[in-house]
């Protein structure tokens, strides 16, 4: 069943009107694995509602001696709000285990491109730690292309500087601010696609350099909005797609839900990680996470609508219908699912879980 974990906010920092770094220590003490990249499935209850919220690791492995996470408020929005105003050092947390597969590559990659806006920062600046203490790497070509209003609203940008002047080398950042002109390392404008084109043809050495295009690979965590922009310039010039990764932060509000129809159900069985297996049934119209849950079953979960993977299973038998605000995918054994956007469609279907 889900592990849970514990933690103190050992310190709060500011690091814009609207953004803190809670370091985290663990209660207990023992030590959290986790990777740069990756994100903390915070849980709390708010009146008597359970709420997850994901919140990626602004801190490194090795690099920093606790976990820190990096939050920015979002107007009106239940989870942030409480941790910018309200949380205190020595407040108790809690949370699922670290997930997430915004991950860096085993292998040392010929040269990395970053777009980042607002706190879609904060899984970079783990990635860049991470970068900046690896021998093996240090040769590989860094560009950061960061997207704000201004610089006081600019998440980590003393450090950003510092990376800037320390390895002049290898390391170039931009930043895009909307509202604010005349600042070092920065274009006063939105990131639109001719810039990220002029920048990206810098960065390869043109659009003759095709080996430099296709070893290219690209972190793309920023609005939607910005993150399609992105995906469809480099397409447009002949980047490979499957060399993008990203993170997203924002559930898309255009994700349709099905009517559950308690008349017809189909059976799941789950086998979890500590080799149970959990069985039970779901309506049809009802998504396999939305029918644990009402069941009582503690399947992993964080964000319920198809952007942050923690509750990804593999399907062993059966048809799974992942529903996508876009598309629906039909998956059957061997792929991997989102149990909370994954509906039934066979009779009996059997997922394994880590
Ligand atoms: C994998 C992953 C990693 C994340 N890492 C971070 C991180 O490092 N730092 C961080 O600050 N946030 C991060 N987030 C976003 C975070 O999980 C919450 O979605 C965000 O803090 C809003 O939650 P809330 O409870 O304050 O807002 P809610 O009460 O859930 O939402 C209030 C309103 O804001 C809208 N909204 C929700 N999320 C966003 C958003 N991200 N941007 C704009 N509008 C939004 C909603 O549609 C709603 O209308 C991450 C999300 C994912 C999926
Ligand atoms: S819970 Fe986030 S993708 Fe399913």
């Amino acid at each position: 069943m889900e592990r849970r974990l514990l933690w103190r906010i050992a310190k709060k920092r500011e690091e814009t009107p609207e953004a803190v770094t809670l370091v985290l220590e663990p209660v207990g003490g023992e030590t959290v694995a986790y990777e740069p990249g990756q994100y903390l499935p915070l849980i709390r209850t708010f009146g008597s509602r359970e709420e997850r919220r994901a919140y990626s690791f602004s801190s490194c492995p090795g690099v920093d001696v606790l976990p820190a996470l990096t939050v920015k408020r979002i107007p009106n929005g239940l989870f942030s709000t409480w941790l910018v105003r309200q949380a205190r050092a020595g407040d108790m947390l809690e949370s699922a285990e670290p997930a997430g597969r915004f991950l860096l590559p085993a292998q040392r990659p010929e040269r990395l491109l970053y777009v980042a806006a607002g706190s879609g920062i904060t899984p970079i600046l783990s990635h860049l730690k991470a970068i900046f203490q690896k021998k093996d790497w240090s040769d590989v070509p860094l560009r950061l292309l960061y997207a704000n209003r201004d610089s006081a609203h600019t998440i980590f940008k003393k450090q950003i500087d510092d990376w800037i002047a320390a390895w002049p080398e290898r390391f170039e950042a931009t930043y895009f601010f909307s509202r604010e002109r005349g600042a070092a390392h920065a274009e006063h404008a939105h990131l639109n696609n001719a810039l990220l084109e002029r920048h990206l043809l810098d960065f390869v050495g043109g659009r003759a350099n095709a080996s430099a295009r296709s070893s290219l690979l690209t972190y793309l965590c920023a609005p939607t909005p910005l993150m399609r922009m992105a995906r469809m310039t480099m397409r447009t010039l002949g980047f490979p797609d499957e060399r993008i990764l990203q993170e997203t932060f924002t559930p898309d509000p255009r994700l349709q839900r099905r009517q559950p129809d308690p008349s017809r159900r189909h059976h799941i069985v789950v086998a979890l990680p500590d080799s149970q297996r959990v069985a039970f049934d779901t309506f049809e119209g009802e998504t396999i996470l939305q029918a644990a849950l009402r069941q009582g079953i503690a399947l992993p979960y964080t964000c319920k609508s198809g952007v942050c993977l923690s509750c990804l299973a593999r399907c062993v038998r059966g048809e799974v219908d992942v529903q996508f605000v876009e598309q629906t995918r039909r998956e059957g054994p061997g792929a991997l699912v989102n149990t909370c956007i994954g509906y039934a469609v066979s009779d009996e279907v059997e997922l394994a879980i880590g």
